[in-house]
């Protein structure tokens, strides 16, 4: 057990998050849904990492989404922000330990198929990893889950299936395709968004990755949600900025929230 899991299990009582979720870039207000039982600072979790963009809020929030408990990221790490690969490893390792069998991530992502436009979400059904980096590529333990193991269902089917059904009786369309991280900070080429286009990337973004790769060392089921906030570079008629990215972000967030609330429901 991480030291992180350990500080939370003993100021929690009983309570047992059994999903852990993950909001990315401007998606951190659905976290507001949440009714609280015990809200932690990052900075105040042992040997946790911290993150630092301006729209990543730091916190861990334990309490009930939709009547189903959770374990909240609200704000994530990334790789940009200069931190060891190896640390990416302790959020979700932590939110196994305190009960959580399943984890919905969600990033904001620039749209390469272009049967996305902004505001669209993907689920998605596999990645390709073009970090150059792996939280995994450290000392091992056999606690953590196997030294080797498969990717091929580390976006576990049976989760996109009840994210389907979600959506469709919320009358959200849900697209599903592959997701493509890069290390960022820097938007990328126009030459680069074709390469990963030849790829079989739908969209592309900076994050993700490497929890769902922790995630799946430890046994856990993923659903991942994309939200296309921009063309990719290249695509439209304009660069991607930053400030688009959270704009759409915030216009969309409805459709992620009342996505997550339903697929909630029905894991309860
Ligand atoms: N590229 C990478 N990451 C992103 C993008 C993008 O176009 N949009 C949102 N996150």
């Amino acid at each position: 057990m991480t030291a992180a899991a350990r500080h939370i299990q003993e100021r929690i009582g009983g309570f047992v998050p059994r999903t852990g979720l993950i909001l990315g870039s401007g998606l951190n207000d659905l976290a507001e849904a949440i009714s609280p039982e015990a809200v932690f600072d990052y900075a105040d979790l042992p040997s946790f990492p911290h993150a630092t963009a301006p729209s990543h809020r730091g916190r861990l929030i334990l309490g009930h989404l939709a009547g189903h408990p959770v374990a909240c990221m609200q704000g994530r790490i990334h790789l940009y922000e200069g931190v060891d690969p190896a640390a990416l490893a302790i959020p979700g390792r932590t939110l196994k330990a305190l009960g959580c069998a399943n984890l919905v991530v969600t990033n904001a992502a620039g749209a390469i198929n272009q049967a996305m436009r902004p505001g669209a979400l993907m689920a998605i059904t596999d990645h390709i990893n073009l970090m150059g980096a792996n939280p995994l590529a450290a000392p091992h333990d056999d606690a953590d889950g196997p030294r080797f193991f498969p990717m091929n269902d580390a976006y576990a089917p049976v989760l996109r299936s009840i994210a389907r059904d979600a959506a469709n009786q919320n009358g959200i369309t849900l697209h599903e395709g592959i997701y493509l991280a890069v290390t960022g900070p820097n938007f990328e080429t126009p030459a680069e968004i074709r390469a990963f286009a030849t790829l079989g990337a739908d969209a592309v973004g900076m994050s993700t990755v490497p929890e769902v790769i922790v995630a799946a060392q430890a046994g856990m089921g993923v659903l991942g949600l994309s939200m296309m906030t921009n063309m990719a570079a290249g695509l439209a008629d304009d660069a991607p900025t930053a400030q688009e990215v959270h704009e759409t972000a915030a216009l969309a967030a409805g459709d992620m929230g009342r996505l997550i609330a339903s697929v909630l429901e029905r894991l309860a």
